[in-house]
């Protein structure tokens, strides 16, 4: 089983990069290989029986679909499992927070000249959800080590949301929980090429901050935490997947 692991900060998947407090996902991988493909690096490794391809993407919606058709296109994933942070829009939903999307939309995706609602295309939908049997996993892992984990509707765009009218108004149109960047572009590209996956989220700001609000530190703390617990289900798929053969 050939596994896509992706972030769209390089802090995402190596959470304390410039800090050398600790060390990135990669250090619990067996590596053997890193392969630049169309302007980007995947990390080619081994976790026990699974084989890895781990990549950050850049930051939003067409970086993060290109990253993840070239993982399931040109590297054969055939699951594929995001980590990352969200501001939170539901104020159930503090800093540090993991949230696994159990639907994702695009809040910047506007015809609604046309008679449209928000975040639809013709032809498209507005809401993708990820594996239920993901889904399912990342419950079991977190009722195995006593972590608390939301699900919630996952908004994404492109823009980083520091203003709470902005806020209010995905908050409102779409149910949202929490809004990022690239989750909903991510799940367009797994749902169109019937490949399953899982987009969790660590809350690493209220997507209302002023300019004092330190995003970097919240940003390594969440990125953590959302890592470890992919870690953590990683191991969980591992024993699935050898249980099967
Ligand atoms: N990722 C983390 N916080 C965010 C925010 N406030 N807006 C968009 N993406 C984010």
């Amino acid at each position: 089983m050939r596994v896509a692991i992706m972030g769209a900060m390089v802090e995402e998947v190596d959470p304390f990069l410039s800090t050398g407090e600790h060390e990135p996902l990669l250090k619990y991988f067996e590596k053997h290989d890193d392969v630049e493909y169309g302007g980007n690096t995947y990390h080619l490794a081994r976790y026990k029986d699974l084989e890895i391809v781990l990549a950050y993407s850049k930051i939003g919606k067409v970086y993060s679909a290109l990253t993840a058709a070239t993982m399931l296109e040109h590297f054969g994933c055939e699951m594929l499992l995001f980590s990352g942070v969200a501001g939170a829009v539901n104020p159930e939903l503090k800093i540090g927070d993991l949230i696994a999307a159990t639907k994702l939309c695009q809040h910047d995706l506007d015809i609604t000249a046309f008679g449209h609602p928000y975040g639809y295309v013709p032809e498209g939908k507005i809401y993708i959800e990820p594996s239920r049997e993901l889904l399912q996993i990342a419950k079991e892992v977190a009722e195995e080590k006593g972590i608390e984990l939301k699900g919630g509707i996952i908004a994404t765009g492109d823009q980083f949301i520091a203003d709470p009218e902005r806020k209010e108004w995905i908050a409102r149109t779409f149910d949202a929980d929490a809004i990022e960047m690239e989750g909903a572009s991510v799940a367009v590209v797994c749902d169109a090429l019937g490949v399953p996956f899982f987009v969790l989220r660590a809350i690493s700001d209220a997507a209302d901050m002023d300019a004092t609000f330190d995003f970097d530190e919240f940003l390594r703390h969440s990125s953590q935490r959302s890592s470890s617990f992919i870690l953590a289900m990683l191991e969980k798929i591992d024993v699935q997947v050898a249980g099967s053969r």
